[in-house]
Order: C-alpha cells, then structure tokens, then sequence
C-alpha cells in the first residue's frame, strides 16, 4: 500500500499525517481548493498537491484512480453541515467502492468527530453522524475515527485561547462546565497510520482521547498560565453564552456559534479506561502544550 489520497489533507490534522505518511515513503495526493494554503506541504517530497473540487464526482473518480486508500478529513465547524459532513463522505465512499474497475479501492478511512450522532444536541454532530451512516453504507469496510479535540503546535483551540488571552484583561467564557478529553495530534496521526494496513479495523468505529478530561475552564486557565497570560475567568451561564455565540456569529470566521455552544452540552469524552487504539499510549497534554503555548 503506496498511494494514498488525502481528502481534507492540507488542514491541522491532514498536515500531521501528510508529513508522517510522506516520512514513510508513501505517495500523496492533496487535493485542496486553494493550492497556495498547501505550500507548506508542497516541499514534502512524495507530495502532490492538486487544486480540485472534490464535491464533483467525475474529479473524484479521477483522484482515484491508482490509489491503495483515500482518508477522509474534511470537516467545518460552521457552513453547509449537509454538503459537507453528509454528502461529501457519501460521494467519496461511493467513488471509493466504485473505482479501480469495480475492484473497488482496499482502504477508506474517515475522520469523524466524538459524540457524533444522528440524535445529537447541534448541527455539527448530527451532521458527522449522518456523514457516518452514509459513508458506512456505501462503503461498509471503512474505518471512522472519532477525536475528542485535537491539540499539538498550529491547532485552532489552545493557539487560539492563547492569542486571547494574550490581550484580553479578563475572559468571559461561554460553556466554563463543558467536559472535553483533548489528544494529540501526533496520536491521532499515529492510529490512523496503524489501521491502514490492520485488517482487524476494517468496518471498526475509534474513539480517540488523551488520558485526562478537562473542564474548558481548566483548560483555558491552563493556557494562561503556561502561555504566561494568566487572566481572571468569567464562566457564563448558558443563557449568556448563547448570546455571546450569537454576537460572534456576525464576525467572519469568528470563533464561535451557537451550533458549538450546543456541541458542548454534551460531554466530549471517552468510555471510561478507552483513550487509544492499536495499543497506543497517549501523550498528556501537559507534555506537549508547553512546547508550543510558551510562543504564544
Ligand atoms: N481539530 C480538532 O480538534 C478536531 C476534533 C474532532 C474532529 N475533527 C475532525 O478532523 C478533521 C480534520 O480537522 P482539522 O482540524 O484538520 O480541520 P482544518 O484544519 O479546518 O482542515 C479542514 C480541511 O478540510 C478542507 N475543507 C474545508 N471545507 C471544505 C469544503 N467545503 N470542501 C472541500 N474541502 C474542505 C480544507 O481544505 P482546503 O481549505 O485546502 O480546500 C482542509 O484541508 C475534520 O473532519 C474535523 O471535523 C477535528
């Protein structure tokens, strides 16, 4: 197994895996809608970079072609949940099944989202449940892995907590009470690596945490104090944190919706004793967050 196409391969999470899969003399093939955002990857050296619209199914048929196994990252966290989380996984795991002259291609892979549910509280998490159910029943031998929130250098929760907190005299934090158990991107990366060529994983479903849950309270005065901006934390009710959420849905990109303050009505959080897959051990936060929070 060589070739492999990486769907969503140019964010956080595809980056890390990109450059681990690239170390390991794999062949890649990111397609992205814009190329200039994938320049940091451009430089790997069995790295292919394609500007391409992968919601067209005649341009998915065509990344196929001559793949081992395609994983599937893309994902938002607010826009179109149903053409993204939904329709997108459907398309690929269809495409999947139906390339290499039927034979179909080995591996599909695809990152979900933990607490994903056709029943769940928000849109996101309905929205990755449904992409779940669709993917599986057209392609039944796929893997899902579902991450708690991921963290590791150039993630979008601890970095950004961190530029906040960096300027702001006090933090008025919606959802203080939300229950997450934060994993590192390079074990995220590590247990999809290890299933692509573990048959015992076809068809399987993994959640995936750290070995701690966390409050976000705690862990945004975790932030302060190693990013050296430890500011007062003033948890909101729920009341006001829809309304803050409501507030930044007028920023472009703001940090925040009422969609997330509904994901985190419910805990994102592992069975208890169930953090990794494939025996692997996974690295607490406290071990990699300095390294990275410390620049902030
Ligand atoms: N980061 C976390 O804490 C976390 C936690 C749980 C689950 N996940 C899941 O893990 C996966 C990867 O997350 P990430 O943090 O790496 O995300 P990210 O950094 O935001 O990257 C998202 C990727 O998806 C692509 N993309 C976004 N919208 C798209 C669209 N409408 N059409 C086509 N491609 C689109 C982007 O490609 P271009 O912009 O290059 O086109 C990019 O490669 C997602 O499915 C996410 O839901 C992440």
């Amino acid at each position: 197994m060589r070739n492999v196409l990486l769907i969503g391969g140019t964010g956080f999470l595809g980056s890390a895996l990109a450059r681990r899969l690239a170390g390991a003399d794999f062949f890649l093939t990111l397609p992205t809608r814009r190329r200039d955002r994938a320049k940091h990857l451009t430089v790997l050296p069995t790295v292919r970079v394609v500007e391409a619209d992968v919601h067209d199914e005649a341009t998915l048929a065509r990344l196929m072609a001559g793949q081992d196994a395609v994983i599937s990252l893309v994902g938002i966290l607010r826009g179109n949940f149903q053409r993204t989380h939904v329709e997108l996984p459907q398309k690929i795991a269809r495409a999947a099944s139906s390339a290499r002259n039927s034979a179909g291609i080995p591996r599909l892979l695809h990152v979900s989202a933990l607490a994903a549910a056709t029943d769940a509280p928000s849109d996101y998490l309905r929205s990755k449940g449904a992409g779940e159910v669709a993917l599986k029943a057209a392609f039944p031998a796929a893997t899902i892995f579902q991450p708690s929130v991921i963290f590791g250098r150039g993630d979008a929760f601890l970095t950004l907590f961190a530029a906040l907190l960096k300027v702001a005299p006090i933090v008025p934090l919606a959802c203080p009470d939300a229950r997450f158990q934060p994993v590192w991107v390079e074990d995220v990366v590590s247990a999809i690596v290890a299933s692509l060529a573990n048959s015992a994983s076809h068809g399987q479903t993994y959640p995936l945490c750290g070995p701690q849950i966390y409050t976000l309270q705690e862990l945004v005065a975790y932030t302060g104090k190693v990013s050296g901006h430890p500011r007062p934390i003033l948890g909101l009710p729920t009341s006001l944190s829809y309304l803050q959420a409501w507030a930044m849905e007028f920023v472009p990109n703001g940090p925040m919706t009422r969609d997330n303050v509904r994901s985190m009505s419910v805990p994102n959080t592992c069975p208890a004793g169930c953090t990794l897959p494939f025996g692997l051990t996974a690295k607490p936060l406290e071990a990699v967050a300095p390294g990275y929070l410390a620049a902030c």
